[in-house]
């Protein structure tokens, strides 16, 4: 189709969208699924993935990406991989990669699950609906999710980021020791090691830790970025003596007391950080500086395996990461947009903006009003993804004219560079997606002495004062109160996208705050109704609405067409930075070997073939 009969059919179909948004919500999906991007082979487009004939690691800093792939290559399996990657994030990419935060992990392995063996699975009966185990049978192999939230320690009370006017203290909220929340990383990785990794925990660590003694030549963007953090930074001494002045690119940077932690972790597992001298270092830091984790909540600290959320897209069957993640408002969208026309009206044209932008809105709200930690929380996940339910939430968005938060709210109630995500895919079409966050660029910039890592500031991603905006703009509700040993919410969204048949396919997900469950969507839609092919759907513009602030947030590289267009229907549009940083892998048919795509905002180099 030329481009001008592709501008005919979109204007054709906002004409049909504003006249009748029922007609087009229940347009066959068949329709939908003649993607105006196809017209070009994949590898014909301006994009290109990285090509390997066995396994693959997406990841943000390419050395962490590189101890990945030798994992791959020693004999690990992706988790192997994933873990050994993470490690090196915690090294290579302090403002996000740690140790003292936390995420989720989404895996699929093929075959038989090794965790009920190795005692990963007391009590419970094998998976499938119905079943009490957290692991989920799919396309002749085992998915199942790590959850690493951080929790609130026990002495956490709902007001405690109130001042006395009742107003939230925001630096005390992300600046203080009072914003950390007790680490999950280190549980979760090692909880995902031991139940369904291959190779021994120190192997797996062995680059991490060189990494962290041999030192390594600080890129560019570590450089810059702690250039920009340098203020918040400063005010901490043992952030200031590790990272200040900032070391230019190319310098050396070594970091023997993470060496160190590193070591304890890798000789004995989880408790070489939750018990022992780290964990006394931390609570010392904390109760010298008014924080509140003792070793009590250290000693509780569980990361948990649970079963992943499965939904379908367009006949795939796609897996997300239950609340506390993103993964429910991520499925809840892409079921608000499954039939409506999107591949037609075509990729970045006003028509297929709004719908996006209204579906994000309304699931937005959910996720304000209603979602929770699901251990503390009652959260009604089977309704809110109903077929029924989500055609009520498709009715109510209008064709021709944006819908206001407010009438939003009346008609039923976040970070940046900050997280990072990586994505494995192995030779077996084993993948993982893992996503881990200090919250804000170097948490809150409060490095433990003498142990060689930063804490996060987690604790801002509760709502302090139900109704009020969190750093990213986010406005939660009773749901998300703080309250002791909560999880609080997340925007962070692996997800695992399967052939139809069910064979493993993609895996993606990303940083970005509130913006990480758009970006994945946008990956997600890009690949499978727009027909980019992995490096294209990673790399083209991105939009992202939230309900509050009212308002779409464009990348660079939208039309003044579409921006026209998409004013006149009411929305107030902003141009935005960057957005996410969507590491992803692709599985390729037959023994073919996998797909790579660093998201290019952010990576500095591509994914490394195993
Ligand atoms: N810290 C941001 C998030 O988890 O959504």
């Amino acid at each position: 189709m030329s481009a001008r009969r592709r501008q005919a059919a979109a204007l054709t179909l906002l004409l049909l969208v504003g006249a009748s948004p029922a007609a087009v919500a229940q347009a066959p999906a068949q329709a939908a699924s003649t993607p105006a991007g196809n017209e070009l082979q994949e590898g014909e487009q301006r994009f290109r993935p990285v090509w390997s004939a066995r396994g693959i690691v997406a990841a943000q800093e390419p050395l962490a990406a590189a101890a990945g792939a030798g994992i791959l290559r020693a004999g690990g399996n992706a988790v192997d991989a994933a873990v050994a990657t993470a490690f090196a994030l915690a090294v290579t990419l302090p403002q996000a990669g740690n140790l003292g935060g936390g995420g989720f992990l989404l895996l699929w392995l093929p075959g038989p699950s090794p965790a009920a063996a190795r005692g990963c699975l007391p009590g419970t009966r094998p998976g499938g609906p119905g079943g009490d185990s957290p692991e989920r049978r799919l396309g002749g192999g085992t998915a199942v999710a790590v959850n690493f939230r951080e929790t609130a320690p026990q002495a956490a009370t709902p007001t405690m980021f109130l001042r006395a006017d009742g107003t939230v203290d925001r630096a005390r909220a992300t600046r203080s020791l009072l914003s950390t929340g007790v680490p999950g990383s280190v549980a979760g990785l090692t909880l995902a090691q031991r139940c369904y990794g291959r190779l021994p925990l120190a192997r797996v660590m062995a680059p991490a830790l060189r990494l962290a003694e041999a030192g390594f030549p600080v890129s560019r963007e570590l450089s810059d970025s702690l250039t920009a953090a340098a203020p918040l930074l400063a005010a901490d001494p043992a952030s200031r003596q590790l990272f200040l002045p900032p070391p230019p690119p190319g310098r050396l940077l070594r970091q023997p007391a993470l060496a160190a932690t590193l070591r304890r972790i890798a000789a004995r597992g989880e408790r070489g950080f939750y018990e022992g001298p780290v964990a006394d270092a931390l609570v010392a830091r904390m109760a010298r500086g008014g924080g509140l984790i003792r070793p009590r909540d250290l000693r509780a600290y569980r990361a948990r395996l649970v079963a992943p959320l499965q939904g379908r897209f367009r006949g795939h069957p796609v897996l997300g990461m239950p609340p506390p993640g993103g993964g429910l408002t991520l499925l809840q969208i892409l079921g608000i947009l499954e039939p409506f026309a999107l591949a037609a009206t075509g990729l970045n044209a006003a028509a297929t903006l709004h719908p996006m932008a209204e579906a994000m809105n309304l699931a937005y709200r959910d996720r304000n009003a209603l979602l929770g930690d699901p251990d503390q929380v009652a959260i009604p996940v089977d309704r809110l993804l109903s077929p029924a339910y989500l055609g009520s939430l498709r009715r109510r968005i209008d064709g021709r004219r944006h819908t206001s938060p407010q009438q939003v709210e009346a008609a039923a109630a976040a970070e940046g560079t900050n997280t990072t995500h990586l994505s494995v895919a192995d030779r077996q079409g084993g993948l993982v997606a893992l996503t881990t966050t200090l919250n804000f660029a170097y948490g809150n910039g409060i490095t433990v002495p003498g142990m060689g890592f930063l804490l996060n500031n987690e604790m801002d991603d509760f709502s302090a004062r139900p109704g009020s905006a969190n750093a990213f703009g986010l406005r939660q509700g009773q749901a998300n109160a703080i309250a002791p040993g909560r999880r609080p919410l997340s925007s962070m969204a692996p997800t695992l996208v399967f052939r139809p048949d069910g064979r493993p396919w993609i895996a993606t997900g990303s940083p970005g705050g509130s913006r990480i469950i758009t970006t994945v969507l946008q990956v997600l839609l890009n690949r499978l109704v727009h027909g980019l092919n992995l490096a294209g759907a990673v790399a083209a513009p991105r939009m992202h609405s939230q309900l509050w602030p009212d308002r779409i947030d464009l990348e660079e590289g939208f039309s003044p067409d579409s921006r026209r267009l998409l004013e006149a229907m009411g929305h107030t549009l902003r141009t935005a930075p960057a957005m996410g940083a969507a590491n992803s892998v692709e599985v390729l048919e037959a023994g073919g070997g996998s797909l790579g795509a660093s998201d290019p905002r952010r990576a500095e180099a591509p994914a490394v073939p195993e």
